[in-house]
């Protein structure tokens, strides 16, 4: 900023005659939970949170939002961090701010209900370490999954928000399940259970600013807890529903400071500041403590993420939300998914079969884990469904909605649909109707009993009964049974200005490819066959004094490991452009699967997806019938039950419990 502009902005002096606001607008801070996941994949690190959060609880905040199921979720998985050890670091720094966290009810900080033992547990630790207001919802907008988590939050205290979860089945609020009558029903609900405030959780950016003002006005006329309203902006319509919300009489409405906002992210806090500025909802916030906030996060925080932000687009809005209420996140998920599996030019299927998946599963909303479910079960439909028959691959977690594990449908369930899903499933094939939690059998003991070895207190072990699998790999790393692998470490600042520099200097035409006449091949020269994804290397490798020193780089044509090119494509050059030709020529076709040379002979059970190994229902030497489950292979958060491709006995197990697998992978061989 220039000198010119600074005095400038001092001589503005805007705080002059403005009066104190007769009902200010309240304002929760979403910028160290949902604005890093909507726009960074939920990776930031608590270290990147430490520069403005005193700042931050200067601002007068109705609450900051630090904590939810994703951040939960990708601090142990991806971050190694310990995502308890987070609450109690902030709170050392935002001591008189409210922490609000994203609470899925029975579904705590995960993809599915878990037992009462398990859900009284977080709760007392959530409360213990710290956590203020509870922002509560479930994915069915079903309450009877509140039923646990709610008196405990009432028993230390806290501050209980029900959220009815916007969600629409017309392009405008109406039709006949999800219209006015549908959210002041669910409002009173909410008031009845004891609801501190109520939130109107519009998470895929859907409500327009005409159906803000007439459901924000209905609640506001029908209940008494203070109305919040949660929206995104993804498809470009928050910040006007923010203002026909505010003229409705909404009490709280959910911003991000502006490096975190817009896009899949949320309005920005400091227009509206500027726009209430001097009226009877003025948030009575400074401007200035927001400018000096956001020049921080611009320069010492965001240079380390900017490299996360899909910029593949000139605009913010995401015009498919408005198109296919696809949600953001969800739609992202999808895409990914589709191109690991080489499907992208399905996704025109994929938008055609999603409404009807989720007309089938009870015309649910689309929210965690509503929205995977629904999403990758569409995935399936579109890639192994055949005219003859639908739901061919079926997940697990379908399986448990047909039951009714996540509770009760917005509308009943397709008959055959259900049918299909619970023929064989293993509580039993007739679906249940009441509370999901009731049927659920303690957890906790069990969990207890696996993670003796590693978890010292209660903390490890609730993050254990959620997430087991990763959750002890997460433990290992914690306490240094396991070295965590490098992509878990922090980028520093270091590392993502000389990228930013290589990115200048390349845009400048300033890097030129050194090409370096390579030497002589030697007559020690060995060759390796190197296998990265689905590419084949042929390497020659000739050792000179010290190091070994690669000559030659060969790729192959093909796939690997399963579909050999059908003719040989033509070899590309090598990469090293002044590299001799290898002596040996490269083979013609990839060679088979790189498979130990003992492979047992069988059928081979492979991924049909990527993803990663949950478990092995068999070991090898037990017999298998074909059909009979073999794996459990979690992809994109759901599970699918892959079963034996044949009859016989388990020959091979190639990976195990928590190994990431690519599409076509040999998992097991059946003989
Ligand atoms: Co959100």
């Amino acid at each position: 900023m220039s000198d010119h502009n600074q005095v400038k902005m001092t001589e503005m002096n805007y705080d002059k005659d403005r009066p104190a606001a007769e009902n200010p607008v309240k304002i929760e801070d979403l910028s160290l939970r949902d604005g890093h996941q909507s726009l960074f994949a939920t990776r930031g690190r608590t270290e990147d949170m430490i520069p403005v959060a005193e700042m931050m609880d200067e601002v007068g905040f109705w609450a900051v939002e630090t904590w939810g199921g994703a951040t939960f979720d990708t601090m142990h998985r991806f971050l190694n961090e310990d995502p308890w050890e987070r609450i109690r670091t902030l709170k050392r720094y935002l001591k008189k701010t409210p922490f609000s966290m994203l609470l899925r009810a029975q579904n705590l900080v995960g993809y599915r209900n878990y037992a009462d033992d398990v859900a009284n547990a977080f709760m007392d630790r959530a409360c213990e370490n710290g956590m203020d207001i509870f922002r509560t919802f479930d994915a069915l907008n079903d309450y009877r999954n509140f039923q646990t988590v709610v008196p405990k939050i009432k028993e230390y205290g806290k501050h209980f928000q029900g959220c009815i979860c916007y969600t629409m089945t017309e392009p405008r609020l109406g039709g006949n399940v999800y219209n006015l009558d549908y959210y002041v029903k669910k409002g009173k609900e909410l008031e009845a259970m004891g609801a501190d405030s109520i939130c109107v959780k519009d998470m895929a950016g859907l409500i327009a600013p005409y159906d803000a003002y007439a459901v924000v006005k209905a609640l506001k006329d029908s209940v008494k807890p203070p109305i919040n309203l949660h929206s995104h902006f993804t498809s470009g319509m928050s910040p006007l529903s923010h203002l026909k919300a505010i003229e409705a009489g909404v009490d709280i409405i959910d911003t991000c400071m502006s490096p975190y906002a817009y896009r899949t992210a949320h309005a920005a806090i400091e227009p509206l500041v500027m726009a209430l500025l001097g009226t009877n909802r003025d948030t009575g916030f400074d401007i200035k403590l927001l400018a000096r906030i956001n020049e921080v996060l611009e320069k010492e925080v965001m240079p380390k993420y900017r490299h996360l932000l899909d910029d593949s687009k000139m605009s913010i809005i995401d015009i498919n939300v408005l198109l296919h209420q696809t949600p953001g996140g969800m739609l992202s998920n999808l895409v990914n998914q589709l191109r690991e599996m080489d499907a992208l030019d399905k996704i025109g299927d994929v938008y055609r079969e999603l409404p009807r998946v989720r007309k089938e599963l009870g015309q649910i909303p689309l929210v965690t884990p509503t929205s995977q479910i629904v999403g990758i079960q569409t995935v399936n439909n579109v890639l192994f469904d055949d005219e003859n028959e639908r739901y061919k691959m079926i997940t697990g977690q379908v399986k448990d909605l047909c039951y009714g594990l996540y509770g009760k449908t917005a509308v009943p369930i397709d008959k055959e649909v259900q049918k299909k899903a619970l023929q064989g499933y293993e509580r039993g094939e007739e679906p249940i109707t009441c509370r999901p939690a009731e049927v659920l059998e303690p957890e906790l003991e069990k969990a207890k009993e696996e993670i003796a070895d590693l978890a010292v207190d209660l903390d490890d072990l609730v993050l254990y009964a959620i997430y087991p699998v990763t959750g002890r790999k997460f433990l290992k790393w914690k306490y240094g049974k396991e070295q965590p692998p490098k992509e878990v470490l922090p980028r520093t600042m270091e590392e993502a200005r000389a990228e930013e520099e290589l990115v200048r200097k390349a845009k400048a035409g300033k890097l030129v490819e050194i090409v370096k006449e390579a030497p002589a091949k030697g007559e020690n020269t060995r060759t390796f066959n190197v296998f990265i994804d689905n590419e084949y290397y042929e390497v020659g490798v000739d050792e000179v004094g010290g190091a070994p020193m690669v000559s030659y780089v060969q790729p192959m044509a093909g796939q690997m490991p399963m579909t050999p090119p059908a003719a040989p494509t033509p070899q590309p050059a090598a990469p090293a452009a002044a590299a001799p030709a290898p002596a040996a020529p490269a083979k013609e076709e990839a060679p088979a699967a790189p498979a130990p040379a003992d492979t047992p002979e069988g059928t081979p059970l492979t991924a049909p997806m990527p993803g990663m190994i949950v478990s092995y229902e068999k070991k090898v030497g037990d017999t298998i019938s074909q059909g009979e489950t073999l794996v459990v292979l979690e992809a994109m958060k759901m599970e699918n039950a892959l079963p034996s491709p044949a009859s016989g006995t388990v020959k091979a197990i190639n990976f195990s419990s928590g190994d990431s697998v690519a599409k076509n992978d040999v998992l097991a061989v059946v003989g």
